[in-house]
């Protein structure tokens, strides 16, 4: 595979000194690496990108599965001293939608979706970096870029290619790498507020019904201004933080 290492260097470098690409054939996880990485004291902004991950991890301790060639996962590590961590994963989402196609949904906190099938996946982790209160984030980024083997789900994943027929992952990494970076920027600076209105343009689950993972019902309204998500439950709106719960729209 021909990866656009130079170009996204040349997009990002002037935005984010010190920055590096790297694209390696394998690894356990790009986001295990740039946490190993951060654990001995390297820091810089760095894109990492495998073209295999042998053990990719997913939110909620899940895996995330992806044959070589059909999926792009990369990290972007980098420092970041936002005032309110808060609606990070939701902005992250919002930057990758906007950048890919149209059609495509966030499903709160952080999936990518395509007519209610996952397309992909965002893992954050931090991890404390000098004095003064900034971290070190590694941003994870799986996207279904060729329709994945079936994996025994319930719902069969959604790939790119369904909106770009001939989409490959370099190609894909090209198109999102630097808005990412801006958009990351631009949540250091201004949090979740700039972010708010976009993620409710893509909002999947607004108006719709959902059940959260303690059992509870209700109606997905948006969400709030940390990016929580709103639900009108029995007991009234409940502002939901994705540490709390996970939810699922209901059967229809
Ligand atoms: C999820 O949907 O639960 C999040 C999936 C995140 C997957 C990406 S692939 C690149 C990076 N490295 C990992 O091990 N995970 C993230």
């Amino acid at each position: 595979m021909h990866w656009p290492a130079e170009a996204v260097w040349e997009a990002v470098a002037p935005l984010l000194p010190g920055f590096t690409v790297e694209v390696l054939p394998q690894l356990d996880s790009t986001n295990s690496e740039l946490m190993r990485r951060a654990r001995t004291g390297q820091s810089d902004p760095i894109l990492l990108v495998a073209e295999q991950q042998t053990a990719g991890r997913g939110r909620l301790g899940r895996g995330w599965q992806s044959a070589a060639g059909d999926s792009l996962t990369f990290s972007l590590g980098l420092a970041l001293a936002p005032a309110d961590w808060s609606g990070l994963s939701l902005a992250v989402g919002v930057s990758l939608a906007e950048s890919l196609h149209p059609a495509l949904r966030l499903k709160w906190p952080n999936d990518l979706w395509l007519d209610d099938r996952k397309l992909g996946g965002i893992l954050i982790e931090t991890a404390s970096f000098g004095a003064g209160g900034g971290r070190y984030a590694v941003i994870g980024v799986g996207l279904n870029v060729a329709p994945p083997a079936a994996q025994g789900l319930s719902t069969p994943p959604a790939s790119l290619r369904e909106l770009l027929p001939y989409a490959q992952a370099p190609d894909v990494l090209q198109l999102v790498a630097a808005p990412l970076v801006a958009d990351l920027l631009r949540f250091a600076q201004a949090g979740f507020a700039p972010f708010h209105a976009r993620f409710d343009a893509r909002d999947a689950l607004a108006g719709r019904a959902v059940t959260l993972s303690d059992g509870s019902a209700g109606i997905a309204r948006g969400v709030g201004e940390t990016g929580s998500l709103l639900v009108h439950t029995a007991a009234g709106l409940q502002a939901v933080s994705s540490s709390e719960v996970s939810v699922r729209p209901a059967a229809p």
